[in-house]
C-alpha cells in the first residue's frame, strides 16, 4: 500500500503542541491512505452510505483495530455509534457489536444498516410505496405540515414527501418501514431548497435562481423530491443486497440512549469509537428534516459537546466531565485490560485528563493522515488514535 506523499504532510506545522517533524514521526502508514490508495468507492462501500452523515469515521479504519486487538466471537461497543460504521465493519469481521447514540436518527440509520431482511419482500415493498406515493401525491394537501418543512420545501417536493410518508407507514412492517423512513429522509435532504454547494450547513432556504459555485453557472433550487425517492429505493435496495451478501450472522444491538449511563445488553471485550468534540457539530440539527417528517424522539439536550454550546470555557469543561461519565459508565461494563480505541482530533488536548479520570491507560497515540477531497471542508489534516487498556 502506498503511503501518503511527505509533500502534502509537510504543508502542515504543528496539531496539539507537536511539531512538523515529530508529527512526521509519528504518523501511522497502516491507517493513512491516500486517494489512490483508498478511493471513495471504497470509503462508502455498500450500507456504509445509506445516507449521508458529517462526521463519520471510514470503515477501513475501524477494520484495523478489529483486526489488531479483536478475535472472531468476541463483542465490540461504540458508545457514540452514530451512523453504525462500528456495528456494520464489527458485522463483516464476525464479533457482536452493541452501540449506542443520543440521536433518534442516527439509531434508525445505525439499525437499517445492520438489520438481516427478507430481500425480494423488501424490494417490492418499497417499489409498490413509490408507487402509490406517485400517484397519490398530487391529492396531498400541506397546510398542517410545520412552518419549517412548508418554508425548506416547494409545495410539490413537500406533498411528494408527504404521501410517501402516508403510504409507507400504512402499508409497511418493521423492518420496511424503518428502511422506507432512511429513503424518505434522504429524499428530503436533497429536496430542500437549498443551493448545491451547501448541502451540510444550509442557513435559510433559497427561492431563487442563484449562482452555483459547484457547477460554474446558474442554478434554480429543487422544486420535486420524487425523482430523489425513486433514485434513493434503487440505491438503497442495492446497498442491502450488497452487504446481505457479505454479512455474518453476529448479534448488533443499536441502543437509543445516553452513553452516560446506558446498560449494555452484551458484555463487549472493548470499545472502538470517534466522540463528538466540543462546539463542532450538532448531531441532532444536521439532521433536521428528519425530525420533522419522522416520528422521532428529540434528546439534543442530552449531546455532549454540541456545536451550539460553543468551545467556551465552560463548554469545554462540561465536555470533558460528560466523556468522562461516558468512559466511567463503559469502564464498569468491561474486563481488566480490554482494549479501548478512540478516534479523535484532540486540538484541545483534553484526552489526558479524561483517560487519567475515566482510568484508561494510554497504550499508544497513532497519528493518522486524513484526506478531505470533498465538499467545502476539503483539506488535509490529522486526526489522533488513542489506543488505552481499561484498568483493573
Ligand atoms: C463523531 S460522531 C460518531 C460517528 C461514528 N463513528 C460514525 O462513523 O458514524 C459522535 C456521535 O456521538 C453522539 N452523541 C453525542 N452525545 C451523546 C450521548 N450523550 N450519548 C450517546 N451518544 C451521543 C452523536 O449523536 C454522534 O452521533
Amino acid at each position: 500500500m502506498q503511503s501518503v506523499r511527505s509533500a502534502e504532510l509537510h504543508t502542515l506545522i504543528c496539531v496539539a503542541g507537536r511539531t512538523q517533524e515529530a508529527l512526521y514521526s509519528e504518523i501511522d502508514l497502516e491507517l493513512s491512505w491516500s486517494e489512490e490508495d483508498l478511493p471513495q468507492v471504497e470509503r462508502t462501500k455498500h450500507v456504509h452510505s445509506l445516507h449521508p452523515y458529517l462526521g463519520k469515521f471510514i470503515p477501513q479504519l475501524v477494520e484495523v483495530f478489529l483486526k489488531r486487538y479483536f478475535r472472531p466471537g468476541n463483542c465490540v461497543y461504540d458508545p457514540f455509534a452514530g451512523s453504525g460504521t462500528t456495528l456494520v465493519e464489527a458485522n463483516t469481521f464476525g464479533v457482536a457489536a452493541v452501540g449506542c447514540d443520543i440521536s433518534a436518527f442516527n439509531c434508525l440509520l445505525a439499525s437499517v444498516k445492520t438489520t438481516e431482511y427478507s430481500l425480494g419482500g423488501l424490494e417490492l415493498g418499497l417499489r409498490g410505496v413509490l408507487e402509490q406515493a406517485r400517484s397519490t401525491s398530487e391529492v396531498v394537501t400541506t397546510e398542517s405540515a410545520s412552518e419549517w418543512l412548508r418554508s425548506w420545501y416547494s409545495g410539490r417536493a413537500l406533498s411528494e414527501l408527504l404521501a410517501y410518508h402516508c403510504v409507507a407507514s400504512q402499508s409497511l412492517n418493521d423492518p420496511s418501514w424503518d428502511v422506507a423512513r432512511v429513503i424518505l429522509s434522504r429524499a428530503a435532504r436533497s429536496a430542500r431548497r437549498t443551493t448545491h454547494f451547501d448541502l451540510d450547513f444550509p442557513r435559510e432556504p433559497v427561492t431563487e435562481s442563484y449562482w452555483c459555485h459547484k457547477h460554474k453557472r446558474t442554478c434554480k433550487p429543487v422544486d420535486e423530491a420524487m425523482k430523489f425517492l425513486r433514485r434513493y429505493t434503487d440505491d438503497t435496495v442495492h446497498r442491502i443486497r450488497e452487504f446481505a451478501a457479505i454479512r455474518s450472522d453476529e448479534p448488533v444491538e443499536v441502543i437509543h440512549g445516553d452513553a452516560r449511563d446506558v446498560d449494555l445488553p452484551l458484555e463487549p471485550n472493548g470499545i472502538i469509537t470517534s466522540p463528538p468534540y466540543p462546539g463542532l457539530i450538532d448531531y441532532h440539527e444536521q439532521h433536521r428534516y428528519s425530525y420533522e417528517l419522522l416520528e422521532l424522539e428529540d434528546r439534543r439536550d442530552e449531546e455532549i459537546g454540541p456545536a451550539i454550546r460553543g468551545q467556551g470555557r465552560e463548554a469545554v469543561q462540561a465536555y470533558v466531565e460528560d466523556m468522562i461519565a461516558v468512559f466511567g459508565n463503559a469502564h464498569r461494563q468491561l474486563p481488566a485490560g480490554a482494549p479501548v480505541i478512540i478516534v479523535v482530533n484532540d486540538a484541545k488536548d483534553l484526552y489526558p485528563e479524561i483517560l487519567e479520570r475515566s482510568r484508561l491507560s494510554l497504550e499508544e497515540r497513532l497519528t493518522r493522515h486524513v484526506n478531505r477531497r470533498t465538499g467545502r471542508r476539503a483539506g488535509e489534516f490529522f486526526e489522533d488514535v488513542l489506543v488505552c487498556a481499561a484498568d483493573g
